[in-house]
């Protein structure tokens, strides 16, 4: 794996099915030494900026789902956002992602109007977006008016497991055509799953293992997957934070420059989740910069943590938590690098 950065279907099968203490504390060594390699003892951060909870789609396992008349909605207009990256850039932040739930009352006008604004009162910054399934034009205005990178997880490569995961107007193949216009407009893409989803098999991982390849994205993002109380999948079990684990050590071996986040959720398995996604091989950490009014109310799944505390508490305490095993938070875009 580390010479190949890959192994073939029926290998990553036997090896995802077998692994052992032992082999996991030999691949976060290995995978941590490819990261430090690229990226030495820093960690790059992103704001992210929860500003919409409004969502036309229903997918099962999502807290935000449109049938989840339980959620109090909120939008963040245009000042709101504004002064969330005001208080991001004070605090050191470089890039921001802006996320959200599909909620068509924002126009593409609205969209280019806010990204070209942060890219005008802030050039040295990065925007990411993270708002779904939109057409090609869209992605292209969006591009064209200044978002640098798009966010865009296809959850499963799988067309059985996808539809196990969704409704029916939503489509693996619409998603991946997604991934596909977003790469040939040119955004830094990145992509990722949920590890642990219902009726996920090993092989399935292992496909979204190969469709990564071949996606070559320049940023992963995994974690457990974590019920909530309020879904179809309410009574379906946690992600393994091992197995979660084991795949970032994979994904870094088989992506030796992208960009990998310790993703929250793996900080809600685990009180030191991130720090343990960190080690086996992660490089970015992405705190939250909504406004504490908000942030109970962007629950993807139960117990979510940071939901009561100021983004700069967030930063603060991920920058100690960061310096604690070795590693420096950073004030830099951190841009995917070709090497
Ligand atoms: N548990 C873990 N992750 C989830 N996501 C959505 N719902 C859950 C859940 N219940 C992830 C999806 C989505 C990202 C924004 O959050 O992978 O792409
Ligand atoms: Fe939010 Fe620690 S990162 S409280």
């Amino acid at each position: 794996l580390l010479q190949k950065q890959m192994l073939d279907k029926v290998e990553f099968v036997t090896l995802l099915n077998s692994f052992t203490k032992e082999i996991s504390q030999y691949l976060y060594e290995v995978a941590r030494e490819v990261s430090k390699k690229h990226f030495g003892n820093k960690i790059y951060s992103r704001g992210l900026i929860e500003f919409t909870n409004y969502c036309k789609n229903d997918c099962y396992y999502c807290g935000i789902r449109r049938s989840n008349s339980k959620v109090e909605r909120y939008r963040l207009n245009y000042e709101d956002i504004m002064n969330c990256c005001r208080n991001g850039y004070a605090l050191g932040f470089r890039t921001f992602v802006l996320q959200g739930g599909e909620d068509l009352n924002y126009t593409d006008e609205d969209i280019v109007n806010i990204v070209s604004s942060i890219k005008k009162l802030y050039p040295d910054c990065a925007v990411t977006l993270s708002i779904g399934e939109k057409s090609y034009e869209s992605y292209l205005k969006y591009f064209q008016n200044g978002a640098d990178r798009y966010l865009l997880r296809h959850e499963t490569s799988n067309e059985f497991h996808y539809g196990k995961l969704h409704p029916k107007e939503l489509t693996i193949s619409n998603r991946k055509r997604c991934l596909l216009d977003l790469k040939k407009i040119g955004y830094q893409v990145g992509t990722g799953i949920m590890v642990g989803s219902p009726y996920q098999t090993v092989e399935n991982i292992v496909e979204d293992l190969l469709f990564m390849k071949e996606l070559n994205p320049q940023m992963i993002g995994i974690g457990p997957y974590i019920p909530h109380h309020d879904t179809p999948f309410s009574d379906e079990k946690t992600g393994s934070l091992d197995l979660t684990l084991f795949l970032i050590g994979i994904l870094r071996l088989m992506f030796p420059n992208a960009l990998i986040p310790a993703t929250t959720s793996l900080g809600t398995v685990d009180p030191n989740g991130r720090e343990k996604g960190i080690l086996a091989g992660a490089n970015v950490v992405m705190p939250n910069l909504s406004p504490v009014n908000v942030r109970k109310k962007y629950e993807l799944y139960d117990n979510k943590i940071c939901t009561g505390e100021e983004a700069a508490e967030c930063k603060e305490c991920l920058s100690n938590r960061m310096k604690k095993i070795g590693y420096e938070i950073v004030v830099d875009r951190g841009d995917f690098v070709q090497k």
